[in-house]
Formats: C-alpha cells, structure tokens, sequence
C-alpha cells in the first residue's frame, strides 16, 4: 500500500510532468504518510529554490465595480447588493506607502474590470508608484485587455500580470461564465502579456461547479505548455448574492495537493497560498506554504473599503488593518519555520528591465 502513490510523486517530480493516471493517484490519497510524503517532496523542492523565505505582496483591491458577470463572483455586475467603491489615485498611493513601511517590495493592484480605469488612468497610476518606489514591482490585477492596452502598461513600467486562466476546458469556462466571455480570449491574452515581457500568473480555482479531474488535468496541460512565472489556486467559495450560492464550497485538502504538485511540476514557480485558502481554513495558509507555497497577499487596502471588495462569503482580514495583518501573517510564517524576504521576489532568474 502506498507504493503506487510514492512511485507517481517521484515520477512527477523527476519527469516535471504527469499523467492522468498519477493526478488521479495523488488527489484520490486517502493516507496521511502518503500524504505527508507528498509534501515533504513538495518543501524540499521550493526550500531548495527559495531557502524558506517567503515573499509578501501588498494587495490594493482598488475597485469593485467589474462589467462582468462571471457566474461565481461576488463583484458581479448583477449583484446589486454589491457596495461599490472606487479609490483614488492619492489613496492607493497611501497604501503604497503603508506597505513600503511594512516593508513590502510589491504591490498588487487588483479589481474588477472597471471602465472608469482608462488606460490612460492605469498607466499614470503605474508611473506614480513607480517614480515614488522605483524599487518595488507593479503587479497588475485588471482583467482581460487588449494587446496595445497590455502594452501600454507594460511601457509605463508595470512588471507582473495576474489572470487566471479558471479553466482550461472550454466547456467547463462556458458553465462559470456567460457568453460574452471565453477561455479562448483568456488563453489569448496570457500568450500576449507573456510576449509583451510580464512576469505572468495563471491559475484556477479548485472545487468550482461542474470541474472535474479532466478538467484539472487540462489545466495542469495548459499549465505545461504556457510555463507561467506565478500560478494562483485556491478554493471556490460560494458568495450569497451569486448564481452559484448553493454550490458546495471547494476542497481544502484537494487544493493544498494540487499546490504540492504544482511546486513538483514547477519547482521555480510563484505560488501563492491564497486569502481563499485561509478563509476555507483558519490555518489553510500555512498549510498551503507546508506544502509548497512561497507568496502570501496581506491586503493593504483601506480599512472601510475591505469589507466591500467580497468575492466570496466569510473573507478573512476584512475587519484589519495592514500592520495588524503584516504582522499576524510574520507570526504565522516564523511558527511554521520560514521568514519573510526582504527582496523583490522575481521569477528566479529573472533580469529586470
Ligand atoms: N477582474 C480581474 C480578473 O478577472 O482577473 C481580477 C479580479 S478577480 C475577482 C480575481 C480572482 O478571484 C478570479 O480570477 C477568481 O479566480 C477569484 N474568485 C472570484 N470569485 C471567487 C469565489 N467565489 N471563490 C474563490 N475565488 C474567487
Ligand atoms: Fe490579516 Fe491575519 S493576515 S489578520
């Protein structure tokens, strides 16, 4: 017993690549020496690459006004119990600030994909944050664009893009969102900001309605193929005001398994264990880091803006302020016995511009 589990981990893990047949082997583990194998595999290999530091990303969710309508959002355009909010300029500038005093080398601008934010406005905000924090990064979080828009960011200076691809089964993206979007354009636009030179994440939330292991195997394919620079997973939560809101709630189990055979599969890669994880779990983001994780975003934006940026029910740290969080996640990380870098944390091996 067991052997069949360990020989698929060690295959994944020295081929960098996986079968169905061992995807199965791995998230159908019901032994916890099996298990704990797994990851142990899985901290070796991202201690081995990042000697247990772990690397902080200032989240500034600086709109909840979003055009779409994706089925399991809690920013929806159809949700109109939905409180929208839109920060300044000047107010995401102070979150920047906050979080360069905590210590942060990145922030992360995310939010719905709000028109009010013209290119033009994305593209100032960037070059504002860059002159004042030449040596931080700018990671953007905005949704699908066009390639002259991507660009345009990218020339203002922007460095990492996050767009999670979802799913890469077309079908399956056609049951978590309506028609006017597609995984084909999704797909589309992770090639071009790869072309245009980000830093690039892709991901998938683990658990949504109708995935099923061909779907995770597909994106595990994609994943392959596209070589992103960060890869976001955490589990679907199901938001009240949403289509899906009787929908069950993703596995915490299943996502901390997927983390550990991600890291085996790309051993450089930035992977987060996300604020998702740490609502589905009071203690799921240091299991997510004892499983290969290295990346955690403590939120810095504004106290009376947290708790309406909602994508799903029961959002943890939505009640915080930055330091409180900065440091509770500095706690949780040296309990477990990793460290907070003091560096950008690129891609290793990356050169910047
Ligand atoms: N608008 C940008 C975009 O679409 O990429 C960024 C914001 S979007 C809300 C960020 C991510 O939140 C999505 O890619 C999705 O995976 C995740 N998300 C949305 N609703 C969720 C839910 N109910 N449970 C867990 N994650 C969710
Ligand atoms: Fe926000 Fe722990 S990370 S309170």
């Amino acid at each position: 017993m067991g052997n069949g589990f360990k020989n698929s981990v060690d295959e994944i893990k020295n081929n960098k690549d996986i079968t169905y047949e061992q995807l199965k082997t791995v998230l159908e583990c019901n032994d916890k020496d099996d298990e704990e194998y797994l990851f142990e595999k899985a901290r070796e290999t991202a201690d081995k690459v990042f000697q247990k530091e772990i690397y902080l990303r200032g989240l500034i969710e600086f709109t909840n006004y979003c055009k779409n309508d994706c089925y399991y959002c809690g920013i929806r355009c159809s949700n109109k119990n939905a409180d929208r909010y839109r920060l300044t300029d000047d107010k995401i500038l102070e979150c920047c600030d906050i979080g360069y005093e905590l210590g942060y080398k990145t922030f992360v601008l995310q939010g719905g994909e709000d028109p009010f934010f013209t290119d033009e406005k994305i593209c100032n905000l960037v070059r504002r944050i860059k002159q004042k924090y030449p040596a931080c990064a700018v990671t953007l979080s905005i949704g699908e664009k066009s390639y002259e828009s991507y660009k345009s960011y990218f020339d203002a200076g922007a460095d990492r893009y996050l767009l999670r691809h979802e799913t890469a089964n077309e079908e399956h993206y056609g049951k978590l969102h309506p028609a006017t979007l597609s995984g084909a354009n999704r797909k589309q636009c992770l090639k071009n900001l790869k072309e245009i030179g980000f830093q690039v994440g892709c991901g998938i939330m683990v658990g949504t309605p109708y995935q099923t292991l061909e779907h995770i195997y597909e994106d595990m394919r994609f994943m392959l193929e596209l070589k992103p620079h960060m890869i976001g997973i955490g589990p679907f939560i199901a938001h009240k005001d949403t289509p899906f809101k009787d929908e069950p709630n993703g596995s915490v189990k299943e996502t901390i398994l997927l983390l550990a055979i991600l890291r085996l599969l790309f051993p450089n890669v930035l992977l987060p264990a996300t604020t998702a994880l740490g609502t589905a779990d009071a203690l799921g983001r240091e299991k997510g880091i004892l499983a290969g994780a290295n990346v955690i975003m403590p939120n810095l934006s504004p106290a009376n803006v947290r708790g309406k940026y909602l994508l799903y029910d029961g959002k943890i740290c939505t009640g915080e302020e930055a330091a409180e969080c900065n440091i509770c996640l500095k706690n949780r990380i040296e309990r477990i016995g990793y460290h907070v870098a003091d560096s950008r944390g690129d891609y290793p091996g990356w050169r910047d511009r």
